[in-house]
């Protein structure tokens, strides 16, 4: 038995910053300059001008049609009764997860994924979400209405009813900014399964556990947690420097990619400043960014935090209605164009990922009492 040290210098990056692990033709991010492009076309024009079933075929298809519709899903009865096995007080992500893993189960997708199968997904989400809520609160889940885009459909299915203009375009903008967004974590995770040769359903149900933590997805509901915790923007500043003081994070700044302004932050603030039901909220919040950006670059003079898409997720979030425990899977809907379409990128490419990893535990060595035995 040898007792050297076993020692591995190959470089390595915590946390992978900085490794590119693939090639992409669905988004490019460039940090420094805050420009996102969905297959060239920067994000702003698409919010402006597209829809989300526009973006989604864009995505899965590369092609741009002036057609593309896209409306929730009917859900095969047994994934109701799943969802309604879930107890009242389940983590909406959870119930989303499930519910995907349910959906998967029961359509048998099989590896290779295909757009069909995107669309279907990315359509039965919303109707799964929408489902999970209403059961949880004593109601039975609602038809969707097929004349509907798939935002303004998810908001139907919660409430019952067609929801106004404002908010059916902001949460229609929401899910455009939400669509892509490179080899995040979540989308790394469904390229990692799609490489194994498993099923679009299962990449996804793995996304979303991905996405369920608060350093990715979590965080608009923390916002809102946040601002009412400061109570006014008169406590801002002194909230703020006692929270990093404590070494904790603020909750809609950062990223690691980011180094400029996040277009797609800046997008939703125009968006939430149409929706006049979270007009004060915003006034309030507005005033807190240019606060926690001053003191943010105070405490990290050489690491530029800013505004991420999350922080005004937060206000049109609230503003169309939908309650703070669906922020992070309202998220992950949106997130399901991307998702299915890296699992569609990640077949043609055809190639398992699986890195190495660096050793750095004991040399070998013989289990207790055996060498005094020898
Ligand atoms: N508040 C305070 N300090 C921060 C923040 C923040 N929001 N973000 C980064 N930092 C600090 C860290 O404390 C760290 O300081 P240290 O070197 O003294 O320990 C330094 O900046 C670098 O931190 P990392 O985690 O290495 O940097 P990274 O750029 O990878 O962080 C992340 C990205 C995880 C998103 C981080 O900014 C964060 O936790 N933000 C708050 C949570 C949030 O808003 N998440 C949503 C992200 S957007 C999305 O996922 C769609």
């Amino acid at each position: 038995m040898t007792t050297e040290p076993i020692s591995d210098s190959r470089p390595y990056s915590p946390g992978l910053k900085g490794v590119v692990a693939g090639e992409t033709s669905l988004a490019f991010i460039d940090g420094d300059k805050g420009r996102l492009l969905y297959r060239g076309y920067p994000i702003g024009d698409l919010v402006e001008q597209g829809t989300y079933a526009q973006v989604a075929e864009l995505l899965w298809t590369g092609e741009w049609s002036d057609q593309a519709h896209l409306a929730c899903a009917a859900l095969d009865r047994s994934v109701i009764e799943v969802l309604r096995q879930l107890p009242a007080n389940a983590n909406a992500m959870d119930a989303l997860r499930t519910g995907v893993s349910a959906w998967g189960a029961i359509s048998a997708v099989k590896y290779p994924p295909t757009v069909d199968q995107a669309r279907a997904l990315t359509a039965a989400a919303p109707s799964i979400l929408a489902a999970f809520a209403r059961l949880r609160d004593g109601h039975e889940p609602i038809e969707p209405d097929p004349s509907l885009d798939l935002a303004a459909g998810f908001l139907y299915q919660l409430s019952g009813e067609r929801p106004d203009a404002a908010s059916a375009k902001g949460l229609e903008a929401y899910f455009i900014v939400g669509a892509e967004h490179g080899f995040n974590a979540s989308t790394f995770t469904a390229r990692v399964i799609t490489s194994t040769q498993s099923d679009m359903a299962s990449a996804v149900g793995g996304a979303i556990g991905a996405l369920k933590g608060p350093a990715h997805g979590g965080a608009p509901t923390e916002v809102v947690n946040q601002l009412h915790e400061m109570g006014s923007v008169d406590q801002a500043e002194r909230w703020i420097r006692n929270t990093l003081d404590r070494k904790e994070r603020l909750m809609g700044f950062g990223h690691r990619v980011y180094r400029a302004y996040d277009p797609r932050a800046a997008a939703l603030r125009k968006v939430a400043e149409g929706l006049s039901s979270v007009s004060e909220w915003l006034k309030m919040a507005v005033a807190v960014e240019e606060i926690a950006l001053r003191v943010l670059h105070e405490y990290k003079p050489d690491y530029p935090i800013m505004t991420n898409v999350e922080y005004y997720a937060a206000a049109v979030l609230q503003g169309v209605g939908l309650p703070p425990n669906l922020f992070p899977a309202t998220f992950a809907l949106a997130r399901h164009a991307g998702w299915t379409a890296h699992c569609l990128e990640q077949a043609k490419a055809d190639i398992l990922i699986r890195p190495d990893v660096r050793y750095v535990g004991p040399a070998e060595r013989s289990l207790p009492g055996v060498a005094a035995a020898r």
